[in-house]
């Protein structure tokens, strides 16, 4: 029986966290979304049964009082449990640079300026605001893990192999929550025995691009070219369910005692993103 609090259940991997970690009913699994009563009517809807083991709170990476409320109320339903693993998975996957490279920002600067303050606030400093805010839960919980959902993109290696020019300003929080991650653990780590651990998904099938332009679909299409090349396996992008599953081994497997604090690893536990 383990407590786990999830970030952005209310869609794509987040939601599916959500539906396999409350599969077992003895786990208590508390989701944190921006719309509760949307997010409880999609819980009902979709996963019926007895899901009375999930509890969704309001929380909103760019408001700081509303991830303080949601650590307290949060505190009251777990009492002296604790929290077990605390999953940093909501982000900001934003539209704006997605499908250009960093010469494309140079127009509508302050559009670009905009959306790029509220992907970083999202990214990395909600992210930061959270995990000091549930670490004296964690402090509290038995297994005391911290999962922060990264995603291949901000691997600086990656990037110079692949030349993967597209999403800069996205792939550039990634890389700084990262190392945030890192920072917490080298707070954190070998001290508290707390695991903070950077995992990228993999390649996941949300239906984000399923509304794309030819141009969009065009540049979607070169990406997995380059992914082709990176990785002649790689077959497309895995589902939800197989993205979670994944990932979920890679957090059990790992250990500060066996030297994964602070690390940034893939859904399959390695450098390899796809
Ligand atoms: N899908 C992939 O291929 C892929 C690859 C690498 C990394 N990732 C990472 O995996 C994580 C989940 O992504 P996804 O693909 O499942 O994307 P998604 O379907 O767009 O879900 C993103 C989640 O984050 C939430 N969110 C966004 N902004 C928020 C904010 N300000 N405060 C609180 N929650 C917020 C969203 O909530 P709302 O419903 O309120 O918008 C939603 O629940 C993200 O961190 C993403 O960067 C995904």
């Amino acid at each position: 029986m383990s407590v786990y609090v999830v970030t952005g259940v209310s869609k794509g991997i987040g939601f599916e966290f959500l539906r396999q970690l409350s599969e077992d009913k003895d786990n208590l699994v508390i989701g944190l979304v921006r719309n509760k009563t949307a997010t409880e009517t999609k819980v009902a809807e979709e996963l019926g049964g007895d899901r009375s083991n999930v509890h969704i709170l309001h929380g909103d990476l760019t408001n700081y009082a509303s991830l303080k409320e949601a650590a307290a109320e949060t505190a009251k339903i777990v009492g002296d449990r604790g929290v077990d693993y605390l999953v940093a998975n909501a982000g900001l996957v934003p539209e704006f640079d997605a499908f250009g490279p960093v010469s494309a920002l140079s127009d509508n600067i302050d559009q670009v300026d905009r959306l790029t303050a509220e992907t970083f606030q999202t990214n990395v400093t909600g992210q930061l605001h959270l995990f000091n805010l549930f670490v004296p839960l964690i402090k509290k919980g038995k297994v005391k893990k911290v999962i922060a959902i990264s995603s291949g993109v901000g691997d600086v290696d990656f990037i110079n192999q692949t030349e993967m020019d597209v999403a800069p300003i996205y792939a550039a929080s990634k890389a700084a929550l990262n190392l945030i991650v890192a920072k917490f653990n080298a707070e954190y780590g070998k001290k508290e025995g707390i695991l903070f651990l950077s995992i990228s998904p993999g390649l996941v099938d949300v239906g984000r691009y399923e509304n794309s332009t030819p141009e969009q679909v065009n540049v979607f299409g070169g990406l997995v070219g380059k992914l082709v090349a990176y990785a002649p396996h790689f077959k497309g992008p895995i589902t939800p369910e197989e993205s979670v599953k994944a990932v979920r081994a890679v957090w059990e497997e790992a250990s500060v005692e066996e030297g994964w604090g602070g690390a940034f690893v893939s859904h399959l536990g390695s450098k390899q993103w796809v």
